[in-house]
């Protein structure tokens, strides 16, 4: 059976921009729950300034608080200095985050998109060198709040650089869901076909509803590994219009009904989500969820 891996974005993505903020042993209770469904991989961190984004303080709490053998983590690192902190935490990869405009990258991280390039690339290097999972975010992959339309091209030679420099996957990220499927098979079809798929990873955010039909291209491209978070919650501080992700739970869902197999049990995603809402304060979900409550309990 044609097997898919998903990283669950929630404890990060979902959280970092959330008018809640939920406490370190929060986060690793809403981790160890995602786990608990099967979630072979989660995003648990980001090691970023918490001037700038508050809601991510006590990033190496919530690591520390891991069982690091039991699936695949992952921390966000925007420069030399979070990279130092998350090994210094014992996490085991790191995903840079490079977006493809010039003032997306000044507004996300204070830095021009050549200097981005190089330090995304030297912490993937240094990531390489002591051991580490090394991954890239290429983000604004469609479209960017500050600049417009991105070309297919900077995105495919970002992410060049990227691999040249020592990452292991890319992960194209379509930030304010701009992206629609057409565009999706266009540019994944692109990038499989420049670096193969099993080197690539989407992460799409459902702004316009449309994450799910534009997972189904990267599939139909070829690719195998996605981003997705528990709720749909998430977004980037520092884009504006930039909405949740695609939801786990309606990600795992087309997947199962298309008779691929993620690991995941749907029942205990759900209970995550109801707890995470629980701890939010509000009601959250995919699309799917009223569809999947009424087919578990017939079931
Ligand atoms: P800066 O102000 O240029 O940094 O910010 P700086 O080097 O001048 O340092 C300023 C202060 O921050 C200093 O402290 C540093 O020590 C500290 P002070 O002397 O003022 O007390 N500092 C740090 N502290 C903790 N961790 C660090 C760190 N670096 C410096 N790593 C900086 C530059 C990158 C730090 C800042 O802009 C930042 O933290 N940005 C975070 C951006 C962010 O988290 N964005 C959201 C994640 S990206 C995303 O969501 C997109 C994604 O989901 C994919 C998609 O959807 O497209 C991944
Ligand atoms: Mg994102």
């Amino acid at each position: 059976m044609d097997k898919v891996i998903i990283n669950d974005v929630a404890p990060r993505d979902g959280l970092q921009n959330d008018p809640v903020a939920l406490s370190p042993a929060e986060r690793v209770a809403l981790i160890d729950g995602l786990l608990d469904a099967g979630l072979p991989s989660v995003e648990v961190a980001s090691f970023v300034s918490p001037k700038a984004v508050p809601k991510m303080a006590g990033a190496a709490d919530v690591v520390e608080a891991l069982d690091l053998d039991r699936a695949d983590f992952h921390a966000l690192v925007p420069n030399r200095k979070g990279y130092e902190l998350a090994c210094a935490s014992g996490i085991r990869s790191v995903g840079v985050v490079l977006s493809g405009t010039e003032t997306m990258n000044r507004e996300n991280i204070n830095m021009s998109l050549d200097r981005a390039t190089s330090v995304c690339a030297e912490v993937l290097q240094q990531a390489r060198a002591d051991g580490l999972g090394a991954r890239a975010y290429v983000s604004v992959a469609f479209e960017c709040p500050f600049e417009g339309v991105v070309p297919d091209e900077t995105i495919e030679r970002l992410a060049a650089v990227m691999f040249d420099a020592g990452a292991d996957e890319v992960i194209v990220a379509d930030t304010i869901g701009a992206g629609n499927p057409l565009r999706a098979k266009a540019l994944f079809g692109r990038m499989v076909a420049a670096f193969g798929a099993t080197r690539l990873a989407a992460h799409l955010h459902d702004t316009r509803a449309l994450a799910l039909a534009n997972a189904w291209q990267a599939l139909e491209c070829g690719i195998r590994r996605f981003d997705s978070s528990a709720g749909g919650v998430g977004g980037c501080p520092f884009a504006p219009g930039a909405a949740g992700n695609l939801a786990t739970e309606d990600l795992v869902s087309l997947l199962h009904q298309a008779g691929m197999h993620t690991g995941i049990d749907l029942a205990a995603l759900l209970n995550v989500v109801s707890d995470l809402g629980q701890r939010l304060g509000r009601s959250i979900g995919g699309r799917t969820v009223p569809w999947l409550r009424r087919n578990l309990a017939a079931a």
